[in-house]
């Protein structure tokens, strides 16, 4: 095994950014392939705490290289402060950051769009970052990519055009917002300079890394269940999370990509709006939120938190292949006394065994749950399974059952050494350093 994807298998936020700071010493590219900075990426190394947005989390390591992929929406603004301030902390960003040349470029004005949905009652709950007016340029073959934008000649009459193409849209919708687009072409170009020498056919860059026999992580962002053809249509993101995103997005044929781990969290969240079975709006939630301290990394939106979902997972492991998953967060629910499952889905009484297509469906879904003793005990920091307490590892027993995935990693807190890596596991076998 060489090549590995890692990947959210609900709605976000499973603790990817930890997973991949984690195996990253085993590699020697990680690359991101889809999303923007609506992403957020938290990583602990003792006192210091990273939000990583665009940059792979492997930049954290040294003499890793981390690729920004064709499949991603770039805010050159955005990217320049991530870089800057992991500069400041001490990491050599030029020497080991590329940027595809591919990748399409956010304008300030792709947040004015947005706000034509956002503000009215149809509104998804984005995080407002313009990404999905950005991806519809993509699709609508009007979009600009990194290589325009460091095409000096092309680029500023491109932006004067597309930006007065969305305020004009913009306008009639009602949304009154304006760009001085001269000073964007300023901050735009300054940026490109800025990033110029990052910038390359990062498809060229990674099949030269594969035939010299280099090692790749993928790093998903958001999370299947936010994915635009696999997820909660139409709340979800614009892009494709699932593992297909790895290939498209960076130009790595599927045939490179030789395992795929899903990450879960013991329980589920999920920020914005849009149908979640199994959310918990009791006091169960508000202690999950509590101790998961279940806020969004990006927005600081308090996350909906609510239990584990087997149906979605079940579907989620179908539609990335993935046979082996990490269980994060464990440690969240060692104060319940009491933990749900849902196990599968009713609507109208009657189970359903495929996940439902249309948000209506969704809403009517009844949980079906299971309900399993909790452990009451720390289980803050185990990184031997045996040392979980007897109840904890029925529990992942339990979510292995019902899932039909190996829990091959389980994360019981959010640094490095807090996990539990399990001996003889699919996960060991293709993490392995070779
Ligand atoms: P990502 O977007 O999938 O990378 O996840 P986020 O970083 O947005 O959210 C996960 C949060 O949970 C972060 O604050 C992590 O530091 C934290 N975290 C990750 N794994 C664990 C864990 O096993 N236990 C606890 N308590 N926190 C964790
Ligand atoms: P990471 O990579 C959780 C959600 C937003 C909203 C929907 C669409 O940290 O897991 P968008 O701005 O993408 O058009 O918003 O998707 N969303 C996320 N939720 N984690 C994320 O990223 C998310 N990125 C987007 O809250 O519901
Ligand atoms: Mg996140």
């Amino acid at each position: 095994m060489s090549n590995i994807v890692i990947l959210g298998a609900q709605w976000g936020d499973e603790g990817k950014g930890k997973l991949v700071d984690l195996l990253t010493d085993r590699f020697d590219y990680v690359i991101r392939y889809q999303g923007g900075h609506n992403a957020g990426h938290t990583i602990l190394i003792g006192d210091r705490k990273f939000v990583l947005r665009l940059v792979p989390s492997g930049i954290l390591h040294p003499g890793k290289t981390a690729v920004i992929g064709n499949g991603l929406v770039i805010d050159p603004i955005a990217l320049l402060e991530e870089i800057e301030q992991l500069m400041s902390a001490g990491i050599d960003v030029m020497q080991h950051l590329r940027i595809s040349n591919r990748a399409h470029v956010l304008l300030p004005s792709h947040r004015v769009v947005e706000k034509i949905s956002e503000n009215g009652s149809r509104s998804i709950g984005t995080t407002l970052r313009g990404i999905g007016p950005c991806y519809e340029d993509k699709a609508g073959r009007r979009g600009l990519r990194i290589a325009d934008l460091l095409d000096r000649e092309f680029f500023p009459d491109a932006v004067r055009y597309l930006t007065a193409e969305h305020l004009t849209r913009a306008r009639a919708f009602g949304v009154a917002d304006t760009v001085d687009v001269e000073d964007v072409i300023l901050r735009y170009s300054a940026a490109a300079e800025r990033i110029r020498p990052l910038v390359c056919d990062t498809a060229v860059l990674l099949a030269d890394a594969m035939r010299a026999g280099k090692r790749l992580l993928f790093e998903g962002a958001q999370g299947t269940g936010l994915d635009i053809d696999h997820g909660t249509y139409p709340y979800l993101t614009s892009s494709s999370s699932c593992v297909g995103g790895a290939s498209t997005g960076t130009g790595v044929p599927p045939t490179k990509l030789h395992c795929i781990i899903g990450i879960s969290k013991a329980y589920t969240t999920r920020v914005g709006g849009g149908p979640f079975p199994t959310e918990a709006l009791d006091s169960y939630g508000d202690l999950i939120r509590n101790r998961g301290r279940e806020f969004g990394s990006v927005t600081g939106r308090p996350r909906r938190c609510g239990w584990f979902d087997a149906p979605l997972l079940r579907y989620s492991a179908a539609v990335n292949g993935y046979e082996t998953m990490v269980v994060t967060k464990l440690d969240v629910l060692d104060e319940l006394e009491q933990i749900q499952v849902c196990v599968a889905y009713r609507i109208d009484g009657q189970e359903v065994h495929e996940m439902p297509a249309t948000v209506r469906e969704l809403a009517r879904v009844e949980p079906v749950y299971r309900t399993l003793e909790g452990w009451r005990c720390s289980t803050e920091g185990i990184s031997e399974w045996d040392q979980l307490p007897k109840a904890a590892r029925t529990y992942v027993e339990f979510l292995e059952e019902q899932t039909g995935i190996e829990a091959g990693c389980i994360s019981t807190g959010p640094e490095r050494n807090q996990t539990i890596q399990r001996a003889g596991s699919r996960f060991m076998r293709a993490t392995a350093s070779m």
